[in-house]
This record gives C-alpha cells, structure tokens and sequence, in this order.
C-alpha cells in the first residue's frame, strides 16, 4: 500500500546563536512522516531531539536560527506568517512533554482547561465545549468526577492524561511527544504508552515521539530515526533496525539495551559548539577509519533505509 505523507522536513538546519558562539544542533536534516505511523526520534541526552521537534511548531527560543523546508499535506509550512502557522499549531499539530506542568495551567480546573481549549479553535458555545471536555477527559480515562479538580491535586500519570486531552482537545493530525512518560515510574509510563496507541489508531493520528528511551522505541515505533550530535545517522523500519541496525551509533544504542547494567558506549555526546569537519561519531566509533576523522558523511539511501556512515555502503 502507497504510503501517504503527512509532513516532510528537508534540509533542516539549526543553530542557536549565542554570546559565547554558534551551538549547531541540526546538520542538514530530513526525514518523512507517514500518515498514521509512530515515528520515533531515538538518541541520547543533547543530541537535538527537542530541538528538531520543537522547531517543527515554531516554539524554539529567538536565540534559534532555523533554515530549511517543512511541508505539512504537502504544503510548506516553514514560510507562513505567524497568524496562518498559529492554525496549524493549534488544529493540526499537537505537542506533549515530559513535564506535564509546562503547559497545564496550575490554577485552573482540569475540565474548564480542556473546554477553553476547544472553545479557542471552534468557536462553539461554553455548553458544547464542556460536552467535548468531558468527552475527552473519558477518552484519556480520567473519571469525568475529576472534571472540577485542580492540577496539583492529581498524580503524575494523571497530569499526564489531562495534557493529552488538552492537547487532543483539536482532533490533530499529528501530535509530537517529547519524552511524554520519562519522568513517569514504569508501571504508568506503560499505561500512557498505551493511552497514546489507543488514541491514535481511534483518531488515525500520526505521532512523533521523541525519546532517549529504547524500550519506547521497541513499543511504540513503525519507524526510527536515530539522532547524533544534530545529524540523523539512520532511518530504518522498526523489524529492520531491531534485527540489524546499520549505523554504528544504533549498533551501540542497542548494545546497552542488551545488556544496560554492564555496557556504556565508550565516551561522550559531544559539545555542539564544536565544528565537525568528519563524522561526529568518530572519537567513539568502533568502526572508525582513517577517512573519517576528516571526511564529513552524507546520507545514503539503502532500499526503505537511509544511512549516514562512511563504511556503511549499499550491497
Ligand atoms: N536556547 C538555546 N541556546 C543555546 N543552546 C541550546 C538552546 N536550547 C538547546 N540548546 C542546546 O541544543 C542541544 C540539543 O538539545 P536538545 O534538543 O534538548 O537535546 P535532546 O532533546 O536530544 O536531549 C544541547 O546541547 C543544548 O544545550
Ligand atoms: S563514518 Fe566512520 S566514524 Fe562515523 S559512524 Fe561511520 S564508521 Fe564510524
Ligand atoms: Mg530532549
């Protein structure tokens, strides 16, 4: 079956400008979303994940200089003017966190949230947008009694429902989860993980889930993106990466998760500030060869999977 695209991202490039230099955190990125499929974005601390996801939703500090092309349904998006982006942000892309407290007002009451924000994107009466509310809160399996309580009364994981009804409030398209369970303990972190399905398969939604966690990746994911000092290293359907991941870096992900009371991939993340004229990964390769400490890699596709390695050459 042909796969319909629901948003394109070519050639995205971010900096941040700061007093003390340029930090790089996105090197000529692309990738695609399907429609329908969970895409994750898999990588470890400071690689650019919620830098690329939320550049994506233009919620990036002014701090941030972002270059490249975005195209929602096949229209671009990164040209539009603040007021035409503002729908899309509200109608069409949603975005959860792993603090739910970020985006959750303390003192008002959950349901009363939930309402308002439908009411903002449909202009209905208080008394549809309270029906919808209890709706949505019914969905994300709150008992509809919470309706009246505040914020601060609720656990982690039901904070963590009422950000999703808030964020569901407009029957998006897409909807971009930044870490959404990682402060969660592993019990709830399942039960979301599982909320979320459940919504998207009911809403045909696609989700980008940004994480550094490979047990969400191996739940959730019909495809991977692996991110690494601001370049996409791999992209690869879900069988495909866990039977053989390709890049060097997705080859040491998964190594830790055979064995993560024993195993660290050797060295660090390194500093963005830093210029790469080879492969970023070199200072931790394993698979490193003279050329890469000089020869910056491009991506290459390979059938259905995109690499960005040096030694790794189509068969
Ligand atoms: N406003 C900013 N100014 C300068 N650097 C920033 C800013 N925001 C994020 N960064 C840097 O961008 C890099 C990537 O951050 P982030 O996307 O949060 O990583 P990840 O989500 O993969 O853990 C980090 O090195 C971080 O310090
Ligand atoms: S280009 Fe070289 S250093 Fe980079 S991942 Fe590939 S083998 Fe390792
Ligand atoms: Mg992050």
């Amino acid at each position: 079956m042909k796969k319909e695209k629901l948003l394109e991202v070519e050639q995205l490039n971010i900096k941040f400008t700061t007093s003390i230099g340029d930090v790089n955190v996105s090197d000529d990125i692309n990738f695609t979303l399907n429609k329908g499929e969970t895409f994750c974005i898999v990588g470890e601390s400071g690689c650019g994940k919620s830098v690329v996801a939320l550049s994506l939703t233009r919620l990036l500090p002014e701090n941030a200089v972002i270059n490249g092309l975005v195209k929602f349904e096949g229209h671009p998006i990164s040209g539009l003017d603040e007021k035409a982006f503002a729908k899309i942000r509200g109608q069409k892309i949603a975005t959860i966190f792993e603090q739910p407290m970020s985006c959750i007002n303390p003192v008002m009451r959950i349901g009363d949230q939930i309402a308002e924000t439908y009411r903002a994107n449909f202009n209905c009466s208080k008394k549809e947008a309270k029906l919808q509310a209890i709706k949505k809160l019914e969905e994300v399996k709150m008992p509809v009694n919470r309706y009246n309580a505040y914020p601060h009364e609720l656990s982690g994981g039901m904070q963590q429902r009422v950000m999703i009804a808030i964020a569901l409030a407009c029957n998006p398209q897409l909807l971009i989860a930044d870490e959404p369970t990682t402060s969660l303990d592993v019990t709830v972190q399942y039960q979301i993980l599982e909320l979320l399905q459940e919504l998207k398969e009911k809403y045909h939604m696609t989700i980008l889930m940004i994480t550094h966690d490979m047990g969400v990746v191996h739940d959730m994911a019909d495809r991977i993106g692996v991110m690494y000092a601001g370049n996409m290293m791999e992209i690869s359907e879900r069988e495909d990466f866990f039977k053989k991941p390709l890049h060097p870096y997705a080859v040491e992900l998964l190594n830790v998760v055979k064995d993560p009371c024993h195993y660290t991939i050797p060295g660090a993340v390194p500093n963005l500030m830093e210029t790469f004229t080879g492969c970023p990964f070199e200072p931790r390769c394993n698979k490193k060869t003279a050329l890469c400490k000089t020869n910056k890699p491009e991506s290459v596709v390979m059938g259905e999977r995109i690499v960005r390695c040096l030694n790794v050459v189509p068969n």
